[in-house]
């Protein structure tokens, strides 16, 4: 059996802006940001736009592409999406907290009639692991066949706009892939092996505080923002720079393969710098890893999918290619999957 990837989509809000423009509203420049993240522009949902319309964009698009390179055998999006059986979304910036899910927004809207449907709250490494999710799941029961992974966030709504240090890292977006279990060929492909980890002691260096059970808005209160993330970034680079590492290394040691029979490794998105800094520690050369945050800045749990669309569409990545997914996250997780395309 082979979970492979059949199709990729994206989605980004009309609304694109620059570290110039962010510049006359709070005190920094497109210099700093530049040179301490990488980052030059970001899209920005308007106020109508929730999680699950950029979901639902991203997961049209991949059902689209998938009709389009015929990837599978039915002929319009709303009989494939009867096909699916599984909607993943990993997002911290869910439509409704609590309930519904976003997952269940975007099956209704799809029509996807036999699909159950979960959010998963791994913050940045939510697509990484919803498709290690939607593997399991599909490889569970014989009946399931096909599954959409989708990463959607709208961080720059639960941003402090006040925090410069913070405000200016994140982006919105969606990314979807179609996933589908089909009979193992002689040589393995499809998604090969996942690891994922966590390291809970890190969680108050990215934290959302209020809104949730351990520090509810009371009533009475004044509440005159909305819930937004507060980061020890320092702290968060460490980690971070160490987590890829770490997961490059396992991934490549599983699989008993070097550096060199990989043709991407497509990074979370967080800060171009901590990226570099774990290639220069794994002596990995700076073209392997697939860069976009210039474009869209931090992403969240979209900046995964997002970047492998780009890769699928410009046909730079091709059938037979490894790729490792490689992110870390609140909560601290973080982990990678390893891809035979
Ligand atoms: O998806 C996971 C999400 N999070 C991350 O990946 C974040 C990981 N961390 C980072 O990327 C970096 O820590 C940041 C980009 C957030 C910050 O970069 P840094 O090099 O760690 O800067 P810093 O926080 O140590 O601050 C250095 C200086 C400070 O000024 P002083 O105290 O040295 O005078 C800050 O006040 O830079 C200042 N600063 C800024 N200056 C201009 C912080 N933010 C800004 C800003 N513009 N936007």
């Amino acid at each position: 059996m082979a979970i492979e990837i059949i199709a990729t989509g994206r989605a980004l809000p009309s609304h694109r802006i620059s570290n110039a423009q962010i510049a006359e509203k709070i005190d920094t420049t497109d210099e700093w940001i530049r040179s301490h993240t990488g980052i030059g522009f970001r899209y920005i949902a308007d106020a109508q736009t929730a999680t699950s319309d950029l979901a639902l964009l991203a997961a049209r698009n991949a059902l689209s592409l998938a009709l389009e390179n015929g990837s599978v055998q039915e002929q319009s999006l709303e009989e494939l999406a009867l096909t699916l059986d599984m909607i993943i979304v990993g997002t911290i910036t869910p439509d409704y907290y609590g309930t519904p899910s976003t997952a269940c927004l975007v099956q209704h809207e799809l029509g996807a009639l036999h699909a159950g449907a979960l959010d998963i709250n791994a913050a940045c490494s939510g697509f990484i692991y919803g498709l290690e999710n939607a593997a399991g799941l599909l490889s569970l029961n014989q009946e399931r066949k096909r599954a959409l992974v989708i990463g959607a966030d709208i961080l720059t709504k639960i941003v402090d706009w006040e925090d410069r240090g913070t405000c200016i890292l994140f982006g919105d977006g969606a990314g979807a892939v179609l996933v589908e279990k089909r009979e193992q060929g002689e040589e393995r492909r499809g998604l090969l092996r996942t690891i994922l980890r966590a390291d809970g002691s890190g969680a108050e260096s990215l934290i959302i505080r209020r809104g949730g059970s351990r520090n509810p808005y009371q009533r009475g209160e004044i509440v005159d923002k909305p819930p937004y993330v507060q980061m020890d970034g320092r702290a968060v680079y460490n980690f971070a720079v160490k987590a890829v590492t770490e997961i490059i290394e396992a991934l490549l040691a599983c699989e008993s393969i070097g550096i060199d029979a990989v043709r991407w490794i497509v990074p979370h998105q967080a800060n171009a710098r901590i990226v570099a800094a774990a290639g220069k520690r794994l002596g990995i050369p700076a073209e392997k890893f697939f860069l976009n945050i210039e474009n869209y800045a931090n992403t969240s749990s979209a900046s995964i999918p997002i970047a492998l669309d780009e890769l699928n569409r410009r046909e730079e990545i091709k059938r037979g290619d490894i790729i490792i997914t490689v992110g870390f996250g609140g909560g601290l997780t973080y982990g990678g999957n390893l891809i035979k395309w």
